[in-house]
């Protein structure tokens, strides 16, 4: 499948994981949502989270970077048990980045401004703060838009400013949530050598990203990780979870 990208970076089961997801469950009321669901994000590695709508993506996410206490389970940073660790102190201890899946900016501030209002709560030293957000800028091809308003740019445009505004911090971990999601061929294009150029310059770094559409999502990653019923329904490398039999019967359909 041509779509497949060669991969990179091979022996990722030799490094010591960034993060575990040990045996997360959460229920909404008597609603199972997530149950038992294990992994590890490793260093260098783009993974991506894939499974339908409503099967607890964000949920998930929001377990890992602290928006929700789940009702079972362990997230495991840096070998540190966080699973108590408030979202704050779990982004600063553990440099998480996030991209939410919706908004995530100051609609009424400019480009700049948002930048530079995460910036200034984040790099203390003004000339390095000044050179991060313009090799930012300048790196996501935002130059002609950095004075609008947020909220007037296009869908594509929003997305690489959260994006931005998530690498100030100089995360291990970058979460992302349904970032091609309503956006154009070329804009998801774009996005995704963004995303396959930030793992070759950071080679520590760990990006996951989430996604309801397995073909964009699949063209990039190293791993993928499919979320079906509650459950890891399957795991591995985008090859071999499209040729697996429950992965096909729950998610994938006769699509590909
Ligand atoms: N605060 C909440 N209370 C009750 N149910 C919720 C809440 N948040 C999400 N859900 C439910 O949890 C399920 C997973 O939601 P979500 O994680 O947003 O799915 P995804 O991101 O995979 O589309 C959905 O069925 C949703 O309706
Ligand atoms: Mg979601």
């Amino acid at each position: 499948m041509a779509l497949i990208k060669k991969f990179r970076i091979k022996n990722f089961k030799n490094k010591i994981p960034l993060a575990k997801v040990e045996k997360i469950s959460l229920s909404y009321d008597k609603r199972q949502i997530l149950d038992n669901i294990n992994f590890n994000l490793n260093p260098g590695e783009i993974v991506g989270l894939l499974g339908p709508n409503g099967a607890g993506k964000s949920t998930l996410f929001h377990i890992i970077i602290g928006l929700i206490k789940p009702n079972f389970g362990k997230i495991i940073i840096e070998n540190t048990d966080a699973t108590e660790y408030p979202i704050y102190h779990r982004a600063h201890k553990f440099k998480i980045g996030y991209v939410p899946q919706y908004g995530g900016f100051f609609h009424d501030l400019s480009l700049i401004e948002n930048l530079k209002a995460v910036g200034e709560i984040l790099i203390k030293d003004e000339r390095e703060r000044f050179s991060k957000i313009h090799n930012l800028i300048s790196k996501f091809a935002l130059d002609n838009v950095q004075e609008i308003k947020a909220k007037f740019l296009s869908g594509g445009q929003k997305r690489k400013l959260v994006i931005c505004m998530a690498l100030l911090s100089e995360p291990k971990i970058l979460l992302c949530d349904e970032i091609f999601a309503a956006l154009d061929v070329l804009t998801i294009q774009m996005l995704k050598e963004i995303i396959v150029n930030l793992q070759k310059e950071k080679p520590e770094m760990c990006i996951i990203i989430c996604e309801h559409q397995a073909r964009e999502l699949l063209s990039i990653v190293d791993r993928a990780l499919i979320l079906s019923n509650c459950k890891i329904i399957a795991e591995g490398s985008p090859r071999s979870v499209l040729k697996d039999e429950q992965a096909k019967s729950q998610y994938f359909g006769n699509f590909f």
